[in-house]
């Protein structure tokens, strides 16, 4: 039975079918994607703190109304990953535990401080440029609910990137200090969105592995150098546009391979953020823990409201 199950799921995924929660799954496969989805979910509600700090320091009644509508899209976005990644049996607070006690990873990306109006242009503009790069191709991955979840989230990706073009589109249409913000705001951020993609494919500062299999389950569809290699490729065109300069001595058209060459990243610095010493990430955790402290109330009314409301339909 159990070899049934399991040449069922391999057949699944030669035939570029979707998993669903009701099928049979090898235990690694549903480990891994814990993993992803969770360290994915993470990711979208951390990473409303950067520019929920500059939600009261817009600029104009216009950046605010979008600013809010783009953090609230965050926290949605983090909502249906808990959502997906309740679908394989774990349970959304005990992924948060793991989130506030440092077990489970976020983005290296959102441990880097806010500190100009640009920040938030530069974020929407390559963070989210990033992340559309990375999660365009989740939207094809095998497991049906992430694959889902993914399309909706895609969407208001490309929305976010657009706002952050176009707040930088404004600045470099602006005053000398206005462009020299936009300027040093894509300075800080350009080599942390690199590393969004995470490690490479081979060599000295390689991934641990998980790319070679994620790829043959379907999970992952590129690896990360591949998605790295296209993100500076679409940026380059991007940057001319906006009159922002890459910050990247080495970057230049490689007529041969028809792709841009770039300079190598710091990988040191990925490995510092990754274990705690980013220049945020303290504070990004116990901002978190006190939110989810303070919302402790909230969520025992819905429980009780919740438990009234089924006691009241079984009369
Ligand atoms: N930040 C933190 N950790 C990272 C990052 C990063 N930018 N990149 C890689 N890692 C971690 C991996 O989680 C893995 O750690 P683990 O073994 O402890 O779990 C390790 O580094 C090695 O990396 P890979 O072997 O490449 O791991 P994986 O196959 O999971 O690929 C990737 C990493 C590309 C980030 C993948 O998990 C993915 O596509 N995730 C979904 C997208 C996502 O999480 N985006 C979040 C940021 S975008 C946003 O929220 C707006």
């Amino acid at each position: 039975d159990r070899a049934e199950r399991e040449a069922s799921f391999e057949e699944l995924i030669a035939a570029d079918q979707r998993i669903e929660p009701r099928d049979a799954m090898p235990e690694a496969y549903r480990r891994t994607l814990v993993r992803q989805i969770a360290q994915h979910a993470h990711s979208e509600i951390i990473g409303m703190q950067p520019e929920g700090a500059w939600i009261t320091r817009a600029p104009s009644l216009r950046r605010k109304a979008i600013l809010v509508a783009k953090v609230q899209d965050e926290a949605g976005h983090g909502m249906y990953l808990y959502s997906a990644a309740e679908t394989l049996g774990v349970d959304r607070g005990e992924l948060l535990e793991m989130l506030h006690e440092g077990k489970q990873k976020y983005s290296s990306i959102f441990n880097y401080p806010t500190l100009t109006w640009a920040d938030c242009g530069a974020i929407g503009w390559l963070v989210d440029g990033a992340a559309i790069m990375n999660q365009v191709p989740l939207c094809r991955c095998s497991y049906g609910p992430y694959a889902r979840a993914m399309i909706r989230v895609c969407k208001e990706e490309s929305f976010h990137q657009r706002q952050g073009f176009e707040i930088l589109w404004t600045l470099m249409r602006g005053t000398p200090a206005q462009q020299q913000m936009a300027q040093d705001a894509v300075d800080r951020w350009w080599w942390p969105a690199l590393m969004m993609f995470g490690p490479h494919d081979s060599g000295e500062a390689a991934s641990n592995g998980h790319t070679a299999q994620s790829m043959a389950w379907g999970i992952k569809r590129f690896s990360n150098d591949d998605l790295r290699q296209r993100f500076v490729d679409m940026m380059v065109q991007q940057a001319d546009r906006l009159g922002v300069r890459i910050p990247d001595p080495d970057l230049r058209w490689d007529e041969e391979r028809q792709q841009h060459d770039f300079g190598a990243i710091d990988w040191s610095e990925f490995k510092a953020v990754l274990a705690g010493d980013g220049a945020c990430n303290a504070e990004r955790i116990a901002h978190r823990r006190r939110a989810h402290d303070d919302g402790a109330w909230v969520r025992e009314a819905a429980l009780a409201h919740a438990r009234k409301h089924e006691a009241r339909q079984q009369v």
